[in-house]
């Protein structure tokens, strides 16, 4: 809601409502809910060449190219987040390592003093050797998708014909390059992948990585989520605990993840149970996407785009003042238990994972 009490979609957002006053503490950025933003995600290109079952629709439609931000022009949003002490990137797409200069982004990132630097990948593009160049261009660690061990579910779910095994290629390539911990996450839907969880456990302990099950959102483009597919951590966690003693990690509090490690060996499994049990009280999390708009939260549609103000000669106070102001408008919750629960209209190919 506006402060008028008027409705925001109703409204011109292109600029978002201004922060009151209170809302600035120097070099800090909080939102109205007394969190501190201190993780961007950022989208830096909405192609992909899988079309998960839960993300994409094959006849997707891209962003078109001219809208998409410069290299210099992603940059500099990242210098200018940091500024309002953002200590966090996660680089993320559609698929990142189909934009053309991410060699050049992780470069130019990695000078700039960032706590964490991350990234999510399908795994169906990375060689060998890029993983070293990225350790050493200053990319910390890498999380790859991948939601089943069998190949031809593989194709089915992910609708491409990327070889499982070049996905676990690359998993290994990573984490020997040090990129660690080697997240792996998978979506877990009732009725096509959930009879894995045993062996998601086994991959985690094999592979030494850590394997996180995630409940399935509502957040595919074919719009065919229903709350009978989610298939819950619980659920999944006691199905392991036939097999696997584990004893459960002491989480950062900001983390989306509930973790074990076993009792015997290496790897972790987690959970993400967003519609379980949800963990947006503790959301440290701004996204960009790939056409510079900022989206302060996965599940809701209320965005606004920074580019005109890039590409208008802005000052790196109005960038901040911006940021703020957008930052202000996220949401309390997803609010998926509510009865006037909207889906979001963006799939997570275009907002980023
Ligand atoms: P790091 O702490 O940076 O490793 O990130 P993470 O543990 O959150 O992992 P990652 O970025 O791989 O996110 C894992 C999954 O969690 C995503 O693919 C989403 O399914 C879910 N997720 C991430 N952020 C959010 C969020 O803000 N809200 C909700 N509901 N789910 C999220
Ligand atoms: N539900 C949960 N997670 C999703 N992702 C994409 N779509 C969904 C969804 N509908 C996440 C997956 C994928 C990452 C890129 O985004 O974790 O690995
Ligand atoms: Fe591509 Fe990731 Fe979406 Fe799959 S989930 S279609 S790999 S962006």
């Amino acid at each position: 809601m506006h402060p008028l009490n008027i409705p925001l979609h109703i409204l011109n957002t292109d600029k978002p409502a201004p922060a009151p006053a209170h809302a600035t503490q120097e070099g800090k950025l909080f939102d109205a809910h007394g969190r501190q933003i201190r993780d961007l995600r950022l989208s830096i290109t909405d192609r992909c060449n899988f079309r998960c079952v839960y993300c994409m629709e094959p006849d997707v439609k891209y962003i078109p190219k001219m809208q998409l931000l410069t290299l210099d022009e992603y940059v500099r949003v990242i210098k200018v987040a940091i500024s309002l002490g953002m200590n966090k990137l996660r680089i993320t797409g559609g698929e990142p390592t189909l934009y053309p200069h991410l060699d050049e982004l992780l470069e130019q990132v990695g000078k700039l003093g960032l706590k964490d630097i991350a990234l999510t990948t399908n795994g169906s593009n990375i060689k060998k050797q890029w993983a070293t160049r990225w350790k050493k261009l200053g990319l910390n660690r890498v999380t790859v998708s991948l939601d089943t061990l069998r190949p031809e579910r593989k194709d089915a779910i992910t609708r491409s014909k990327t070889s499982l095994n070049t996905v676990i290629e690359s998993i290994d390539a990573l984490r020997d390059a040090g990129l660690t911990p080697v997240k792996v996450n998978a979506v877990v839907i009732r009725g096509v992948n959930d009879d894995e969880a045993i062996d998601f456990a086994d991959f985690a302990q094999e592979h030494e990585i850590d394997m996180r099950m995630i409940e399935f959102m509502p957040l595919d483009a074919g719009k065919r989520w229903e709350k009978r597919h989610v298939v819950s951590a619980n659920e999944l966690l006691e199905r392991i605990k036939t097999k696997h003693d584990v004893i459960r990690e002491v989480d950062a509090k900001t983390s989306t993840s509930m973790n074990y490690r076993f009792t015997k060996g290496g790897g972790r499994i987690g959970f993400i149970a967003s519609v379980s049990e949800a963990f947006c009280g503790a959301c440290d999390r701004m996204r960009m996407m790939a056409d510079g708009t900022l989206r302060p939260c996965l599940f809701s549609d209320e965005e606004w785009s920074i580019r005109p103000l890039l590409r208008n000669s802005a000052s790196d106070d109005a960038l901040r003042q911006f940021f703020r102001d957008a930052l202000w408008q996220k949401s309390a919750g997803h609010g998926m238990d509510r009865d006037d629960f909207k889906r979001p209209e963006k799939t997570m190919s275009r907002i980023g994972g």
